[in-house]
């Protein structure tokens, strides 16, 4: 039975895509085992959809991911078919929470929530985690777009400590490696093993392997 990690956040173009996409393709890498992979797109805007597409266009060179874009009633088989098919199943979701986000959150075993350090996206993040609450499920904020240091993160941080909201240590900074690897249908530990975008990834990526071990 697969793992699932859904992305979810109601707030628009916080990162849930990318992070979806540099995840699969980093859990599906050899060197992390060569998983079974499924990515399942819930949003109408469909851009995990056009980043397997290009993916797959590639052919035979990064591995392959199993792709779904179920909506309404097929959502439920189309988890429960993915959950025999693959070792990992992510599930990107749009920013709402309608039918769809809420049961991609039901069945997750870990709810990841990005946030930009900004209070929009801060303020956000608690309907996602109320939500995750009610559903009894593990979630973790994942700080998106951060500055190493600064006002900003000292902010950011500052505020999810005061509400002792659960996040997960590593943070992806605000990368240009992150949307060109995605226009070429790659994760970044694909597309740029070496940058600092890749290694924040992977450590994203480590914190991540333990929650679903
Ligand atoms: N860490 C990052 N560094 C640089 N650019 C990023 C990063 N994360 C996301 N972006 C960019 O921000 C934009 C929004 O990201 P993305 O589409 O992943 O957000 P989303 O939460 O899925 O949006 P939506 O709510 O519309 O589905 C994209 O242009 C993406 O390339
Ligand atoms: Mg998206």
């Amino acid at each position: 039975m697969a793992r699932i990690i859904t992305v979810a956040q109601q707030k628009g173009g916080t990162g849930k895509t990318t992070l979806v996409a540099h995840l699969a393709a980093a859990l599906a890498a050899a060197a992390a085992g060569g998983r079974r992979v499924a990515v399942l797109d819930t949003d109408p805007q469909h851009s995990l959809a056009r980043w397997h597409a290009l993916r797959a266009a590639r052919g035979a060179g990064p591995p392959a991911l199993i792709f779904a874009d179920p909506a309404g009633w097929r959502l439920g088989p189309a988890i429960d078919k993915l959950r025999r098919e693959a070792d990992v199943v992510l599930i990107d979701s749009p920013p709402q929470i309608d039918t769809d986000a809420r049961l991609a959150v039901r069945v997750a075993d870990l709810v990841l929530i990005p946030v930009q350090p900004s209070p929009p996206d801060l303020w956000a993040a608690e309907g996602t985690l109320a939500l995750a609450a009610a559903e009894r499920r593990p979630a973790r904020l994942v700080l998106n777009r951060a500055p190493a240091a600064g006002r900003l993160r000292d902010w950011v941080e500052a505020e999810i400590a005061t509400r002792a909201w659960p996040r997960l240590a590593a943070a992806l900074g605000n990368r240009i490696g992150f949307a060109s690897a995605f226009a070429d249908g790659l994760g970044i530990t694909e597309a740029a093993p070496r940058s600092t975008a890749a290694a924040e990834l992977r450590a994203l990526l480590t914190e991540i392997e333990e929650l679903i071990a």
